[in-house]
């Protein structure tokens, strides 16, 4: 693995696959971590006998861009890395997430937006296998959008997910809920949803900005909706080791939210939107690089909190 660091220079194609595959600086060994904190031990994460119930993550953060699709995939599949079943839930009109994995989400007939709208659709017609062996999608596209405005008039309106997840919990370890760029009734459902709730952060100086009201709206699914709660911890994305202007972000993040912040800190890389255009998650892109290794780190980190 080379020491040397990668130079700033930006691919402009796509790089072939297992080619320049260590393309970061290679991780710390005990010491401090990225985020200025000695690392803790992370247990090896125990073998599963049996799957089920699934622990529902919400992936979270109203501001765009800060990692969540990316993280979601990735986690996913990393978490697949360890015997675990994982769903992931596109939650986004947008359905990055199903285009992340290759799914032209555009074409499909039958969406999330069926499940939640339509009495006669059950979650088992709609969810699809990914190239990732144990990892499901359930699927959205723009039809989603006009869930929103549909479900305001609906009793229960806040628990309209919970009511799609509840026939598959048993059948997955994972549930990972790919959330829009909004505090709205969506994300309120996928709180509503949750055990707990990731929120990727990028260490860029007005993400923090965001936060405040990102757990006020947590605090208050909690008291009114969803008692379970909490917040599973804050992942700091797109750092770059080498600006100070990151690691002063990664400071501040630390001092304010503490032992929240996972150790495991998501690099800057062009590595990832690549992996965008190939459809597929890094763990297979790129199964040697630095960030499938953060994201495999991740995954023990989940499975220990
Ligand atoms: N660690 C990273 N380094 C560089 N680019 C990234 C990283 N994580 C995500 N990206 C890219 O940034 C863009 C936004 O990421 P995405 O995961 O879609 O964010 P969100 O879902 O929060 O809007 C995408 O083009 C993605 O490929
Ligand atoms: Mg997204």
């Amino acid at each position: 693995m080379s020491t040397l660091p990668h130079g700033g220079a930006v691919e402009l194609s796509i790089a072939p696959r297992a080619a320049a595959d260590d393309d970061e600086a290679p991780e710390e060994v005990g010491g401090q971590g990225p985020t200025g904190r000695p690392k803790r031990h992370i247990p090896e994460p125990a073998l599963l006998e049996h799957h089920g119930p699934a622990r529902v993550l919400a992936m979270c953060n109203q501001k765009g861009g800060v990692g969540k699709t990316t993280s979601t995939i990735n986690l996913g599949a990393a978490l697949t890395e360890f015997g675990r079943r994982v769903l992931l839930v596109d939650f986004d009109p947008q359905g990055a997430l199903s285009v992340g994995l290759g799914i032209p989400a555009h074409q499909l007939d039958r969406t999330i937006y069926n499940v939640l709208i339509e009495r006669s659709v059950g979650i088992q017609d709609v969810v699809i296998r990914t190239c990732v062996e144990n990892m499901d999608l359930l699927p959205s596209n723009i039809d989603l959008s006009a869930a929103e405005v549909q479900l305001v008039s609906e009793v229960g309106r806040e628990h309209s997910l919970l009511r799609t997840i509840r026939p598959v919990l048993d059948e997955y370890d994972y549930i990972l809920v790919d959330c829009q760029p909004s505090l709205g009734l969506l994300t309120v459902n996928a709180l509503a949803a949750a055990d707990g709730v990731l929120i990727p952060l990028e260490c860029e100086f007005f993400s923090l900005r965001g936060v405040a009201l990102l757990i006020d709206t947590i605090d208050k699914v909690r008291d009114r909706l969803n008692p379970k709660l909490e917040i599973t911890g804050i992942l700091a994305t797109m750092f770059d080791p080498r600006t100070l202007h990151s690691r002063e972000v990664m400071a501040r993040v630390v001092e304010a939210f503490k032992d929240t912040v996972f150790d495991t800190v998501i690099n800057r890389t062009v590595r990832f939107p690549e992996t965008t255009v190939a459809g597929e998650p890094i763990t297979t892109w790129a199964p040697r690089s630095a960030g499938a290794k953060a994201y495999r780190q991740l995954a023990r980190e989940v499975i220990a909190r």
